[in-house]
């Protein structure tokens, strides 16, 4: 059996950093290591509908945002099938079938849904449809017979009620759906990229997010304003490292060739580190470094995302053969899930025998 990927992101902004340190790289590079027989990224408006049922123009506009960004950080729809999540109504007949395979309780037990209910004030009215939002990212999944999920540390749960309907499915109606396993960032740092103020999570709410689309200026001021050791006040001083914004970013996008380019003083982020924890080096002298680093990563995302911008038409073509050829899988899946379940009734010529014999 052959190794299937499926991923997404809900439309509800554009993508930053922390997505791109986070899983878009990851998705890159897993494309183009040719592992992977069929990658399928997709663009999960019906879920973000899930908590913005009075807001689609939001999400409307913001999936050319995605799609661009998707593009420009060289997803390439060539190797992989950029879709929309609403166009393949089959995810949502499956929907309702796992339905039946997963308790309320169970629901409720669930990590990033009861922290999103506190997020969103949601306590004493949730939709249904927001409350049961895992259950239709397992038809995703399980649609595509992904074996395997790229994505951060906060989906943990999604992809553990996945596996869960996964088992119970293919338990009581014969073996049907592929368990998916979760692949996670390998570096530390990569798991959560905090935002720029050291807030736990970049989250667009709390404007702390550096953009993908961004130009050169901007990401420049806001890593010249991000958060340090605010006890780090001369230079003198000795800082730290731990829970320093500007070092974890360092963590996640710097490499040793960076310092040979930009700060050959030191040889590795362990020798700045030990410097800047001895005292001695000023913050600022370190944020310009990450600024070099950064801007070598961004740009070419940047230029890249120019070129996509001149012909929005196509990136258009792009989404809908995507969810043409996404659909067709999806539908193969239903079929089997429909066998499975005993629910093609005008397909089981046995059944109709059966029942005329019955009846004779
Ligand atoms: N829940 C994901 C997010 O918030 C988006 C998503 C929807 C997804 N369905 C998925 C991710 C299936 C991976 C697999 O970003």
């Amino acid at each position: 059996m052959g190794k299937i990927i499926l991923t997404g992101d809900r439309p509800t902004g554009r993508l930053h950093v922390g997505h791109y340190v986070g899983s878009l790289k990851r998705r890159v590079e897993l494309q183009n290591s040719g592992e992977f027989d069929d990658i399928y990224i997709m663009i999960a408006d019906a879920q973000a509908l899930t908590d913005n049922a009075d807001n689609p123009e939001k999400i409307r506009q913001n999936i050319i945002e995605v799609a661009l960004d998707y593009l420009s950080c060289g997803l390439d729809p060539e190797k992989s099938t950029l879709f929309i999540q609403s166009q393949i109504p089959e995810l949502t007949e499956l929907t309702f079938y796992y339905m039946n395979l997963v308790t309320v309780s169970r629901l409720q037990r669930n990590p990033t849904v009861k922290s999103e209910i506190q997020m969103r004030n949601f306590e004493a009215s949730i939709p249904v449809g927001f409350f049961t939002y895992p259950i239709s990212q397992a038809s995703d999944i399980t649609a595509f017979k992904a074996t395997t999920v790229p994505v951060g540390e906060d989906q943990l749960p999604m992809l553990e009620q996945t596996k869960e309907i996964v088992r119970k499915f293919n338990s009581v109606y014969g073996k049907t759906l592929v368990e998916p396993e979760i692949l996670l960032p390998d570096n530390e740092a990569c798991l959560r990229l905090p935002g720029i103020d050291g807030k736990a999570k970049m989250s667009k709410s709390l404007g702390n997010c550096i953009y993908l689309a961004e130009d050169e200026k901007e990401v420049q001021k806001k890593v010249m304003s991000m958060y340090t050791d605010p006890n780090h006040i001369r230079v003198q001083d000795p800082g730290q490292v731990e829970g320093n914004t500007v070092f974890t970013y360092l963590d996640a996008f710097c490499k040793d060739e960076h310092f040979a380019e930009y700060l050959p003083e030191y040889a590795n982020l362990d020798e700045l580190k030990e410097h800047y924890t001895r005292g001695g080096l000023g913050d600022v002298k370190v944020k310009r470094f990450l600024n070099a680093v950064l801007q070598e990563e961004l740009a070419p995302i940047r230029a890249r995302r120019k070129e996509y911008e001149k012909d929005i038409a196509y990136v258009y073509d792009i989404l809908k053969a995507g969810s043409e050829k996404a659909q067709k899988t999806a539908a193969k899946t239903l079929e089997e899930v429909k066998a499975a379940m005993k629910i093609n009734y005008f397909e089981d010529e046995a059944l109709i025998q059966q029942h005329i014999k019955k009846y004779q």
